[in-house]
């Protein structure tokens, strides 16, 4: 795994000659990070902790590049990710009763994953497709006009599913 095997000349190749060894390492930082989440999904403390003794920097400070970013996690995901549109044109018709309906039924608040890993629920401010609102996302697919029990049962049935 990268972590037990970063070479940072390696990595940094000629721009190395003109940065110092702290440069050299925040700069591959986001790369090793990027490795890490796509080899366990998100980014475990242990693996962060090797990182950190790799690269001789701080887990405090890995942590604060990290966290700026919102595309790293620091807990495990779900199989499916769910996005609920809470964007102006899906709140309007009624993305709310959407995502507290998905709440209530798999037992999990915004930005929470079940227990089983099945899945994570997220909200998402708009994602382009506001004539089909209200929208929510599974994984890749877009499941637009969430309107009434029936679209929301297919919605729910949709998420179960294996
Ligand atoms: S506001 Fe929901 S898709 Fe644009």
């Amino acid at each position: 795994m990268i972590v037990d095997e970063i070479d940072i000349n390696e990595q940094i190749g000629e721009v190395g000659k003109i940065l110092g060894s702290q440069e050299k390492k925040r700069g591959i930082l986001i790369h090793a990070l990027h490795q890490i989440q796509g080899d366990n999904g998100y980014l475990p403390e242990d693996v962060l902790k090797r990182l950190s003794k790799n690269l001789s920097l701080s887990l405090s400070e890995i942590y604060s590049v990290a966290s700026f970013y919102k595309m790293f996690h620091f807990k495990p995901r779900g199989r499916k990710i769910v996005r609920v549109c809470l964007g102006t044109a899906c709140y309007v018709r009624g993305s709310k009763k959407v995502l507290t309906t998905l709440e209530n039924e798999f037992n999990v608040k915004n930005g929470e994953t079940t227990e089983d890993l099945a899945m994570t629920l997220e909200t998402v401010g708009c994602v382009g497709c506001c004539g089909l609102a209200p929208v929510s996302t599974i994984n890749e697919d877009i499941i637009g006009e969430i309107v009434g029990e029936k679209k929301i049962e297919t919605l729910i049935s949709s998420i179960k599913e294996e």
